[in-house]
């Protein structure tokens, strides 16, 4: 039987299984993807690319969220004492207002891609005070209204747990913690204010002790924090398993944050990554799932972010560069195995009304 062109196209949205469309179905908010503006940075070489990019990237099915990977950091937002530029951050802003997509914003407080200045300055303890006043209630002012959520904090913990010894800890302590939140919540009263990292992902690392510690500090203090952002930045040859997962998000939602999300996610495989291996990408697939299904397990997870979704897109390779392959569309703009494994969780627990049954401790 022939079918109408028509027809085939009213199935291909079926046919092609899209990440928000399900994770929805599921129970979350949202699956989305962070994307930078177009032409700059890791995606400079790859003009050939963008047609096909921007057409995944702005269909609403696959993707309902976003956050800029840059464009919102210190250094191009502020980058000289005082003087604010939005450009850029506006491109990933007005991408996600003409896609129809919710925008997660990041992040306002961080030790890198801060603008030079903030490093070269003497500071004193008021002067860095007022520093970080400013920037907050700037940048986050004038996205006033139009994000979900900030990242007001970005990876103040160092790999041992303790406080990373930036420049923000080394003149004020933790009290910049508590300064950032509380002129997050003063500039942007409607945003949830999320403290972000990397590494928090499994109850019994010490940085997730360490998130714990900010959490309760701030709490203790009085002052707001809404959610924690787990990047999720993952090896596929020794990922955390499903119940890492709910246990260390259990722990989070205990302390009484509302939410917590997957912010950055991504689960790079060791090079030589072509010809395809299959065992590293079923490896990464299995990573994938047990964050899909981790999220719809515990309520307080409300949505997904991959750090791009397009490989050669991606920042580990630049980064780590015995790694690669980190996304879910190879080069070519074929999908890993990881997005049917996705979509494949996010069916099953749909149909079994997972989201609306959780249990504090799931044991597979
Ligand atoms: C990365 C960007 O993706 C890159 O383009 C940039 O060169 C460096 O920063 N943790 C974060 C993100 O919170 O802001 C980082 O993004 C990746 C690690």
């Amino acid at each position: 039987m022939r079918l109408p062109t028509s027809t085939l196209l009213a199935l291909l949205p079926l046919a092609s299984c899209q990440l928000d469309y399900w994770a929805k179905k599921a129970g979350l908010k949202y699956f989305g993807a962070a994307t930078d503006t177009p032409g700059f940075r890791e995606r400079a070489p790859f003009p050939q690319s963008y047609s096909k990019y921007d057409a995944i990237f702005a269909d609403p099915k696959e993707f309902g969220q976003t956050t800029p990977t840059n464009g919102q950091k210190w250094l191009f937002t502020e980058p000289e004492p005082g003087v604010f530029n939005f450009t850029e951050g506006e491109v990933v802003a007005g991408l996600a207002a003409s896609t129809g997509k919710i925008l997660r914003c990041h992040a306002l407080v961080w030790h890198s891609q801060l603008a030079p200045w903030v490093e070269t300055t003497e500071w004193t303890p008021d002067a860095l005070r007022a520093a970080i006043k400013r920037h907050v209630a700037g940048v986050a002012g004038h996205w006033k209204g139009r994000c979900y959520a900030w990242d007001v904090v970005n990876e103040a913990l160092d790999e041992d747990g303790t406080y990373r010894k930036s420049v923000f800890y080394n003149v004020l302590g933790d009290e910049y913690i508590k300064l950032a939140f509380q002129a997050a919540a003063e500039a942007d009263p409607g945003a949830k204010l999320y403290y972000n990292d990397y590494g928090i992902e499994r109850p019994a690392s010490v940085k997730t002790a360490g998130a714990k510690r900010i959490v309760k500090l701030l709490k203790d203090a009085g002052i707001r924090i809404d959610g924690v952002g787990m990047q999720a930045h993952l090896h596929a040859d020794n990922h955390p398993t499903m119940q890492d997962h709910v246990d260390t998000m259990e722990a989070y939602a205990a302390l009484g944050v509302q939410e917590i999300a997957f912010t950055e996610l991504d689960v790079r495989i060791k090079v030589p990554v072509t010809p395809k291996n299959e065992t590293k990408l079923a490896w990464q697939k299995e990573s994938y799932q047990f964050v899909a299904e981790a999220c719809v397990r515990v309520k307080a997870c409300v949505g997904i972010t991959l750090w791009d979704f397009y490989d050669p897109f991606s920042w580990i390779p630049d980064v780590f560069p015995d790694n690669g392959s980190a996304l879910l569309w190879f080069e070519d703009f074929t999908k890993h195995p990881a997005y049917d494994g996705i979509i494949d969780t996010f069916k099953r627990l749909a149909a079994n009304g997972t989201r609306a049954v959780t249990t504090r401790r799931f044991r597979a």
